[in-house]
């Protein structure tokens, strides 16, 4: 029992302060879980409402691909300067020391590679989502491909059931198979069907008319970057996104794969934090790297 000594009732009741009715900082998740908030609080920026996350989970479909040949090396000194890094597991456990506390969004989906026909078909366990302290979990969905549609639809949904259970967002990401036309048309769509099936984040690619993208999705939107881009149009990409409205980038290649990844990535986290324009953040990028 608590020493029941000097109890002293309170009197500091803040009477002429009102509680608190904001709505959440982040569009779209005013009904989210207080779980589900507090990690979307640890991914995107509390002052720009807006996120850096650094993508490194190409290997588990294309293998040690350019920049990404040793993450130990290559993507662990990076991490401080990213809001989020997006991995897998195997990927996290062995490269990534587990003394770096940025969040992660997990990468939860798997089943082929580049060299057969896409199907994510897996998804890991919840357990391993937990014990990995994901702040988010991210799978893919292939809107339109008549093989994978249902089943990475599946996978989504199941993805919400879990993250509803236990307070923890899920990123849908977009995918853009063969088939598919990268179009706002189709983008609406498949970024659409990642909210409409409950997640929290979509990740998806900037085309022409991304407002509408934007403006369909009820949840904050992070834009990949694609293939590698000079770093110039890369930054524009990136600038582009942010004046439709995205909530950030979860870029990959065009980071690792540049001549300066960390001066890439600050100069991105300049677009995206602090407005920079592409000419001002590009001629950051090239001070960072001569420096
Ligand atoms: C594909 C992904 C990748 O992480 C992704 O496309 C991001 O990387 P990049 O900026 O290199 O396109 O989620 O499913």
């Amino acid at each position: 029992m608590a020493d029941l000594d000097d109890i002293r009732d309170g009197d500091n009741f803040g009477l002429n302060s009102p509680a608190n009715t904001d709505s959440f900082y982040l569009k779209g998740l005013n009904s989210a879980s207080w779980g589900i908030k507090n990690r979307m609080s640890r991914i995107f920026n509390r002052k720009s409402g807006r996120t850096v996350m650094l993508a490194f989970d190409h290997g588990f479909l294309m293998g040690p691909t350019s920049g990404l040949e040793r993450i130990d090396i290559g993507i662990a000194s990076l991490a401080d300067h990213a809001d989020c890094l997006m991995a897998t597991r195997g990927m996290l456990r062995s490269c990534i020391p587990p003394d770096n506390t940025k969040p992660v969004c997990l990468r939860t989906d798997t089943g082929t590679t580049i060299l057969t026909e896409m199907n994510h078909n897996v998804l890991i366990d919840e357990a391993e989502v937990i014990g990995m302290n994901a702040a988010a979990m991210a799978a893919m969905i292939a809107v339109g491909d008549p093989a994978t549609e249902a089943s990475t639809i599946a996978n989504i949904s199941r993805l919400v059931d879990i993250g509803q259970k236990y307070g923890i967002p899920v990123m849908g990401v977009t995918a853009v198979g063969k088939e598919m036309a990268r179009d706002s048309r189709y983008f609406g769509l498949a970024s659409r069907v990642c909210a409409e099936n409950g997640a929290s984040i979509v990740k998806t690619y900037y085309t022409e008319g991304f407002e509408n993208v934007v403006a369909c999705t009820p949840v904050p939107v992070v834009i990949a970057g694609g293939k590698k881009l000079p770093e110039l149009e890369a930054l524009e990409l990136a600038y582009n996104a942010i004046q439709c409205g995205a909530a950030g980038v979860d870029m990959g290649r065009n980071v690792f794969q540049s001549d300066a990844p960390l001066a890439m990535i600050k100069a991105i986290g300049g677009v995206v934090h602090d407005n920079l324009k592409p000419q001002a953040a590009f001629e950051l990028f090239n001070e960072l790297k001569n420096s």
